[in-house]
């Protein structure tokens, strides 16, 4: 089974997002009743959370076809007019890694958004000229991993704003679960909370940290998962107690020891461990930041005393303080 085999197709199979799901299902309903476009939607969190899965199921659950493309993919003008203007009525346009758009076609999404228009320009120079053209109402979801690089405008222009968050370990368990069952996968619960304690709050490294488990259970012991055979695979892929990879430990490990704690400067922090900035800040921090053992402050990155605790490292006096 590939990954969207395991997606949900609906929000009911949706597990999670409590706040998220419960906002979008009485839109969704609303719009419906009024056979209306759904108003605008923008998605933003860490990757993985699931944005591209609720703008299938958004698209499902209004009944209606769903064209996805992405920010840096749509170069020019009629890159995204070609998209517009073959779209039916209320249909779903899934823009993912939309703080990526080009500034000329940002520039034609507001009327577009607005009030289903498409100013576009023909020819150049003297001859050339603006043609106006009416689009079916239509629903954007744009996605996107942090809602602060949007530009204002764009940003202003969704009705409907929806911040994911990581998964806890019990929501994480159930999906875990749900796809172990999906993939024929024999799995008791302990086995499902052990993948998904490890699994930074997020479902797409749980379903990818199942098959790799799956793959150790077939070939060390009988197939079965419980939580010895899911710790002696993660452990074997050098996912920690806390779920942290070789990157999140690289990362930790840097500010402590090269950078004594911090604060240090995320290009800095970026030299040091061979990592783009955008990946640091996208992929690796947040969820270290979330579970508290990274700080973002004016003056740089700081570890707290939980990231010296989790590597036996002593607590300077200052930190453990709280200084
Ligand atoms: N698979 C991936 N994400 C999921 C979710 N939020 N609910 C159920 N299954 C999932």
């Amino acid at each position: 089974a590939l990954e969207r085999a395991l997606r949900p197709k609906v929000l009911d199979e949706y597990i999670g997002q409590e706040k998220a799901r419960a906002q979008l299902e009485i839109f969704i309903n609303a719009a419906r009743g009024r056979s209306e476009a759904l108003d605008h939607v923008l998605l933003f969190g860490p990757p993985g959370l699931g944005k591209t899965t609720l703008a299938h199921i958004i698209a499902k659950e209004m009944g209606v076809n769903m064209r996805q493309t992405s920010g840096p993919v749509l170069e020019r003008a009629g890159d995204l007019a070609a998209l517009l203007t073959n779209l039916e009525p209320n249909d779903v346009l899934f823009i993912d890694e939309i703080h990526r758009l080009s500034p000329v076609v940002e520039e034609i999404l507001y009327p577009a958004m607005e009030d289903y228009r498409l100013d576009i320009m023909i020819g150049e120079g003297p001859a050339a000229r603006s043609v106006r053209l009416d689009l079916p109402p239509f629903t954007l979801v744009g996605a996107t991993t942090r809602a602060g690089m949007l530009t204002n405008p764009l940003r202003d222009r969704f009705g409907i704003v929806s911040r994911l968050e990581f998964y806890t370990s019990e929501e994480l368990g159930r999906i875990v679960q749900r796809s172990a069952g999906l993939l024929d996968v024999e799995m008791v619960d302990s086995g499902a909370l052990e993948i998904a304690r490890r699994s930074r709050g997020t479902p797409r490294i749980a379903n990818r940290l199942l098959r790799r488990v799956r793959d150790y259970a077939q070939v060390k012991a009988d197939g079965k998962v419980n939580a010895n055979i899911a710790d002696a695979a993660l452990r074997m892929l050098d996912v920690d107690k806390l779920g942290f990879d070789v990157m999140d430990r690289k990362l930790l490990l840097a500010v402590l020891e090269k950078f004594g704690g911090g604060p240090v400067g995320l290009d800095n922090l970026a030299a040091a461990i061979g990592e783009e900035r955008d990946t640091i800040e996208d992929v690796l921090e947040p969820y270290l930041i979330q579970q508290g053992f990274l700080m973002r402050t004016p003056r740089g990155r700081v570890a707290t005393s939980q990231s010296y605790q989790h590597f036996g490292l002593p607590v300077p006096g200052a930190i453990a303080n709280g200084a």
